[in-house]
């Protein structure tokens, strides 16, 4: 299979130290075994810090943007230096270019691309352009809910829902940098079109990449309709 899995800045950097690095690097290794392997990972925290530098600076939405998808780019960085020499030794840019490096038959690991969107946007696109099986986003919750299981303790998560179910439920939500809510719109509309299977996990454990890829019950399944 061909999988696109976007990991989360908030999983990935939490910490601040290299342990969900090397640990997913050793998931991604076995899973390129068996798989075509394409990664997306997000800025997290550090994102979010440079990008507040930048609004206050009141340079413009899209600068903060930019700055954010720099972040993106040195966490890729970093998973790349993880993963040795299992992964090509260079982040795309573009989706061009992650397909052209895909040639070498090695894991493609990007962050962002262009600004008015987050790591969940490129790692649909991704997924289209690749002609990906499998999209998993690993994310910090353990899947979409029915109301927000922060403030309310009778929040359920919902096991299935369609892509069209869900722009309803997001729109509204903020589009500023580094605020990009729960799920992007643009990935959502992405994955109406592109019938492409799509898992919504916890990446706080890797293993939950692995089951996601095994088809296993986990997480938030998002039906192509
Ligand atoms: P993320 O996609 O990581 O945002 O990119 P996030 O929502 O904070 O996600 P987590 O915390 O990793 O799960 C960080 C910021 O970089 C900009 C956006 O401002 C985004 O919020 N960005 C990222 C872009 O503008 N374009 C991209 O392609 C990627």
């Amino acid at each position: 299979m061909r999988i696109v899995a976007a990991i989360g800045g908030s999983i990935l950097i939490k910490d601040y130290n290299y342990k969900k690095f090397q640990e997913y690097a050793e998931i991604l290794e076995k899973l390129a075994e068996e798989h075509e392997v394409f990664v997306v990972v997000g800025g997290g925290k550090p994102a979010r810090d440079y990008i507040q530098i930048v609004r206050d600076l009141d340079c413009g939405e899209a600068k903060c943007d930019d700055i954010g998808i720099e972040v993106t780019r040195i966490n890729a960085k970093i998973l790349l230096l993880a993963l040795e020499n299992k992964v090509y030794q260079k982040v795309p840019h573009n989706f061009q270019e992650a397909l052209e490096y895909s040639a070498s038959g090695k894991i493609i690991v990007m962050g962002g691309t262009e600004p008015a969107h987050s790591t969940d946007s490129v790692s649909a696109v991704l997924a289209e352009y690749v002609k990906a099986d499998m999209l998993i986003n690993l994310t910090s919750v353990d899947g979409m809910y029915s109301k927000d299981p922060n403030k309310y303790s009778d929040a359920k998560l919902i096991e299935e829902i369609t892509a069209t179910e869900m722009l309803e439920v997001i729109k509204g939500n903020d589009v500023k940098a580094g605020t990009y809510e729960f799920f992007d719109m643009t990935a959502i509309h992405m994955i109406k079109r592109s019938s492409l299977e799509t898992v919504i996990a916890n990446g706080e454990d890797p293993q939950n990449l692995v089951k996601a890829v095994k088809g296993e019950k986990i997480g938030t399944k998002i039906i192509s309709k």
